[in-house]
């Protein structure tokens, strides 16, 4: 595995001033979003380098979840550009693509842990076919070769491998949020995406999930944008955070900083609350 300089040895260090090289892998600028009369999400930009994680928090119906959708691709912003440093796309803005394409970026170099597994998920194909039918892009089509991967991606999110032929219906909430993590880097995208991938799972099974998630972000050097009301969580695994009301980022900075010092009285009456 690479070890980058840049990277702090702990998540949210902040010994030593950040060193950047590498511009950054993810940059969103303008994002605004409605959905009839609702402004779901308005002028939000936000900038991920290689290997970072950022932390994005805020109350329900703040607009969390939609900027991840639009950050997946799923569907276009009313205003705004989406760029990802990679091959051939460098400087598009991403939402200019046609379906295919736009579709062809998010299943390469994007993935997605969901909430709630159904949205991430084939609730009645067996756990490792759910894993083994995002590879099927590679072109390999051999049942062993594609079950072996499938196998060794569930190993890597620590997903019990006797059961990965249970559909991940018959799973725990827990097992099946290491299903859709599977799903979600088997194609060793450069981004990885989650949206409260802990959230109504057990205490003790969120910190086991936490953990996997921590190691693989690691060792995958994988930039991540992590949705999570809980600030526990944000405080274990991201580098950086924005804070999120009515659409609009009021606040960002080190997550050290944010939680330690909050500047803006949301996010002091946030932190209070929560800590
Ligand atoms: N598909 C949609 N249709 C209509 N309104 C939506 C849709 N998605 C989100 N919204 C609205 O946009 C706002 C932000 O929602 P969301 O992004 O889900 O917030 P959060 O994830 O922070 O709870 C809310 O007012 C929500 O009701
Ligand atoms: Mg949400």
């Amino acid at each position: 595995m690479t070890v980058i300089s840049s990277r702090p040895s702990s998540p949210n260090s902040n010994d030593a001033p950040r060193l950047i090289t590498a511009p950054p892998l993810l940059r969103a600028k303008g994002l605004r979003k409605t959905y009839g009369r609702i402004v779901a999400v308005d002028e939000v930009s936000l900038e991920v380098y290689p290997g970072e994680v950022m932390g994005i928090v805020g109350e329900s119906g703040s607009g969390k979840s939609t900027v991840l959708r639009l950050l997946n691709l799923e569907e276009p912003a009313d205003v705004g550009a989406y760029t990802l440093d990679i091959p051939d796309y460098a400087g598009v803005n991403l939402f200019t693509l046609e379906r295919f394409a736009r579709r062809m970026v998010q299943i390469q170099h994007i993935g997605i842990v969901y909430q709630n597994p159904y949205l991430g998920l084939r609730m009645r194909y067996t756990s490792s076919g759910n894993v083994a039918e995002r590879l099927l892009i590679t072109g390999e089509r051999r049942f062993s070769t594609l079950r072996e991967a499938a196998r060794s991606w569930l190993a890597a999110s620590e997903f019990p491998l006797d059961r990965m032929d249970d559909p991940p219906r018959k799973l725990s909430g827990g097992m099946q949020q290491r299903v859709q993590l599977a799903k979600a880097i088997a194609l060793k995208p450069r981004v990885l995406l989650l949206d409260e991938p802990t959230t109504g799972l057990d205490v003790s099974v969120q910190a086991l999930v936490l953990d996997t998630l921590k190691r693989l972000q690691r060792e995958l050097h994988l930039a991540m944008v992590l949705v999570s009301h809980d600030l526990g969580v944000i405080r274990t695994l991201a580098d950086r955070v924005l804070v999120m009301r009515g659409g609009r980022v009021i606040e960002s900075g080190l997550t050290d900083q944010v939680l330690e010092d909050p500047q803006d009285a949301y996010t002091q009456q946030l932190v209070h609350a929560k800590l």
